[in-house]
């Protein structure tokens, strides 16, 4: 029987819908069973465990699973609590799912800095995270473990504030509360457990990173055609944000123009449009690159 590589991914949450595009863009499709608690993609030996995302960090430290895609704020939450610090490890932040941990009070606070908690109980999912901010900016308040709707704490008078995660804002907002300072910023990040993969399962592995790698720099990237004067190419390509060498073509039956191809590695905006143009550029053309390879 060969070897699988087992990844787990959030079932449902912040990290899933991002974490089945990351896989979809590296070229797997996951067809799920009918538990839906577990896929199997068919274009690589890769099966996936959709978990809650509290779980993804004990899995892959029990090694349940290999390796996992698990929110930057668990993964540090955990690693803090002490549980199987040392089991799994970060391979790469992967660029989606961005949300802060933050501070959070009533709306009519005059918040004007850590000093102002001094005493305060707060409500918090992650005390791991909340009382090494609190000792780090010399506050002196305490966390209260809160397994969920931390937001409404306040509110019941168990705590006079909240340390909770904030992408939109939207549920502070709705529960009279606003956020004061940051404690943590996340991410999506990619782990794994620190035991060597047996040389087979190493193997997807290595094809699996090479693919994420890949959709990672096409993310931002984009492809620019344009035609120019000959004796610009050398102003353009040190313009051009990100670019190696670009390729410079011949236009027929236009000597003293070339036309200029070039992968830029970051984003094109409007304003570098009009300055190619100031340097003589003219047809130019910028495209989406749906995979790259180095
Ligand atoms: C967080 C937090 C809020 C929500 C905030 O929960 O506890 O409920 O997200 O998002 P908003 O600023 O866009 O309103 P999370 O999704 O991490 O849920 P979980 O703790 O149950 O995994
Ligand atoms: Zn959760």
């Amino acid at each position: 029987m060969t070897e699988r590589l087992r990844i787990a991914i959030q079932k449902s949450g912040r990290l899933s819908d991002g974490s089945m595009e990351l896989l979809k863009n590296c070229g797997l499709k996951v067809s799920r069973g009918k538990d839906r608690l577990y896929g199997r993609v068919q274009e690589m030996p890769i099966d996936v465990m959709l978990l809650r995302d509290d779980d993804i960090p004990e899995f892959v430290a029990d090694q349940a699973c290999d390796i996992g895609i698990v929110g930057e704020n668990v993964f540090e939450e955990d690693r803090l609590g002490g549980a199987r610090e040392d089991a799994a490890e970060e391979v790469m932040r992967l660029g989606f799912a961005r949300c802060r941990l933050m501070i959070a009070g009533p709306k009519e606070w005059d918040y004007d800095g850590p000093a102002h908690l001094n005493g305060m109980r707060i409500a918090t999912s992650y005390p791991g995270l909340t009382q090494a901010w609190l000792e780090r900016e010399g506050a002196a308040a305490k966390p209260v473990m809160m397994k969920g709707s931390v937001e409404v704490a306040p509110r019941l008078k168990v705590a006079d504030a909240v340390c909770d995660i904030v992408s939109t804002g939207a549920t502070l907002d709705a529960n009279g509360l606003k956020p004061v300072a940051t404690v943590f910023s996340s991410q999506a990040l990619l782990i794994r457990n620190k035991e060597p993969f047996p040389t087979e399962k190493q193997t997807i592995f290595d094809a699996l990173i090479k693919r994420i790698n890949g959709v990672i720099t096409s993310r931002d990237a984009k492809y620019v055609m344009m035609n120019a004067p000959r004796t610009a190419v050398e102003a353009i390509t040190e313009y051009l944000p990100g670019a190696d060498a670009p390729t410079v073509l011949d236009l027929v039956g236009a000597p003293d123009k070339v036309a200029i191809h070039a992968v830029c590695r970051e984003s094109v905006f409007w304003d570098q449009l009009e300055e190619l143009k100031k340097l003589g550029a003219s047809a130019i053309l910028v495209l989406p690159i749906e995979k790259m390879m180095a």
